[in-house]
C-alpha cells in the first residue's frame, strides 16, 4: 500500500465528521474567530477524524490554523473536459497542492444547479486518481409512502459511482446520504429508524455494485439538519460512520456536542 493510500485508510478508520461550510462565514475576521474557538477543543477533534470544507478563499487561513486537528476538504472537484484554460476553475491538482484530503461531490445543492451523476461520477474518478477522499452524496427530494424514493436513491448511487476504473477503489470513497427535503433552515433531521433503514439500504446497493467485502468498507455517513439534540440518538440508533454537518458547523458551540456524540459511540 503506498504512503498516500495508507493515509487515506488511516482517515477513514475513525468516526467521520465534516464541516461543509458552504458560502460561510461571511469575512475572515469571523473564520479566525471559529478557528479559534474550534482550536481550544482540539484535542478532542484529533479523536475522529475532522474535516472542514470551507469556501476557497479561507483555504490558507484553514490549513494554517487548524491543522493540528482537521484536514482540509473541498465542496467539489472539477474536471476539465479538455486539455485547455477554465477561468474561475480549480483542479484536482491545485487542491491536491493545498493538502485536501476530501472532496464533497454531488451535493444536492450542486446538483439543483444541473450537476447529473454522470458529472459526479467523473468527479469521483478525478478525486480518487489525485489520493482524494470522494465523499459522494445521495439522496432524495421527497418521500413517497409506497417508498418509490428508494428507487432515487439506488438510481443516484449507481450512476454516481459508474465510473471506478478500478473496483478497488471504492474503498477510497464514502457516501453521504443527505435527504434533501432534511437540509437546511426550517427542516427537521430523519428519524432513527428510517435512517437505519435507508443505511441498509444503501448498504446492499453497494453489495450488489462490488461485492459484499468492498461494500463493508464503504463509511457511511448522514446529513441534514444536524444538530447537538438529534446528533447522539442518530448516532447509537443508526449504521452511521459520521456526519456531514451544514449550519451547526458554524458555531463552535453548537459543533462541539457534535463531534462529542461521535466519540461516544
Ligand atoms: P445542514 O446542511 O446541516 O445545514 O442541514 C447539511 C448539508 O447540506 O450538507
Amino acid at each position: 500500500m503506498s504512503l498516500a493510500n495508507s493515509g487515506i485508510m488511516y482517515l477513514m478508520a475513525k468516526s467521520i465528521l465534516v464541516a461543509n461550510w458552504k458560502n460561510h462565514p461571511s469575512s475572515i475576521d469571523e473564520v479566525r474567530i471559529l478557528l479559534s474557538q474550534m482550536a481550544k477543543k482540539g484535542v478532542l477533534y484529533k479523536k475522529l477524524s475532522l474535516f472542514i470544507a470551507p469556501p476557497l478563499p479561507y483555504f490558507e487561513s484553514v490549513k494554517t490554523r487548524a491543522k493540528t486537528f482537521s484536514s482540509l476538504a473541498s465542496q467539489d472537484i472539477f474536471v476539465a473536459p479538455g486539455a485547455s484554460s477554465y477561468t474561475s476553475q480549480v483542479t484536482p491538482d491545485i487542491l491536491k497542492s493545498f493538502g485536501v484530503k476530501l472532496s464533497i461531490i454531488g451535493h444536492s445543492e450542486r446538483r439543483a444547479l444541473g450537476e447529473s451523476s454522470v458529472d459526479v461520477s467523473k468527479k469521483v474518478r478525478a478525486a480518487i486518481s489525485a489520493g482524494i477522499i470522494a465523499l459522494v452524496c445521495v439522496g432524495e427530494s421527497s418521500r413517497d409512502k409506497d417508498g418509490l424514493y428508494y428507487e432515487t436513491l439506488r438510481d443516484q448511487i449507481k450512476a454516481s459511482l459508474a465510473d471506478l476504473n478500478d473496483k478497488k477503489d471504492v474503498a477510497k470513497v464514502m457516501v453521504a446520504y443527505e435527504p434533501v427535503w432534511a437540509i437546511g433552515k426550517g427542516a427537521e433531521a430523519i428519524d432513527p429508524t428510517d435512517l437505519s433503514q435507508s443505511v441498509i439500504f444503501i448498504r446492499k446497493v453497494l453489495t450488489d455494485m462490488f461485492g459484499r467485502e468492498l461494500a463493508q468498507k464503504v463509511s457511511i455517513l448522514y446529513g441534514g439538519s444536524v444538530d447537538a439534540s438529534n446528533a447522539p440518538t442518530l448516532v447509537e440508533k443508526t449504521g452511521i460512520k459520521g456526519f456531514l454537518v451544514g449550519r451547526a458547523s458554524l458555531k463552535a458551540k453548537d459543533f462541539r456536542p457534535i463531534a462529542e456524540a461521535l466519540i461516544a459511540k
